[in-house]
């Protein structure tokens, strides 16, 4: 890694010790890994919040059993198909579809995005996944 740059922290001791367990619990190998990955939350979290080029993944799962419901959801992929790079469909069981689509465009639209797919009568349970187009780190 080019650039690195060693720098010292000051933690409370109670801080550091559940700090500590968190990243073994989170498989961690060290102190520095698990905090370049908090900046780089950070950063993704500010990204989104500022309207930026994003990227990232809508979950959502429902009964197909509904085929209205099935039609909504795909009319609302089809109004944002700009910004829908791909999407794919899963049949959790004989009733259960699981579709996961992956988005890339601004975070306000996005979000639109996901709050329509999540809004439609009948879906059980729906996610967004945030991440970056990976171009600032
Ligand atoms: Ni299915």
């Amino acid at each position: 890694m080019s650039g690195l740059v060693r720098f010292g922290i000051s933690l409370e001791k109670r801080l550091l010790e559940d700090f500590d367990r968190l990243i073994a619990r989170k498989k961690y190998s060290n102190r520095s890994e698990a905090i370049r990955d908090l900046i780089r939350d950070s950063f993704v979290k500010e990204e989104w919040d500022k309207g930026e080029e994003v990227a990232g993944a809508i979950s959502i799962v429902y009964d197909h059993h509904k085929r209205e419901l099935m039609d909504v959801i795909v009319d609302i992929q089809h109004e944002y198909h700009d910004m829908i790079v791909a999407s794919q469909h899963a049949h959790l069981d004989h009733h259960n579809c699981l579709e996961v689509v992956i988005v890339k465009g601004k975070s306000n639209k996005i979000r639109e995005l996901s709050d329509k797919l999540r809004a439609v009568k009948g879906v059980k349970h729906g996610a967004l996944s945030i991440t970056t187009l990976g171009k600032e780190f």
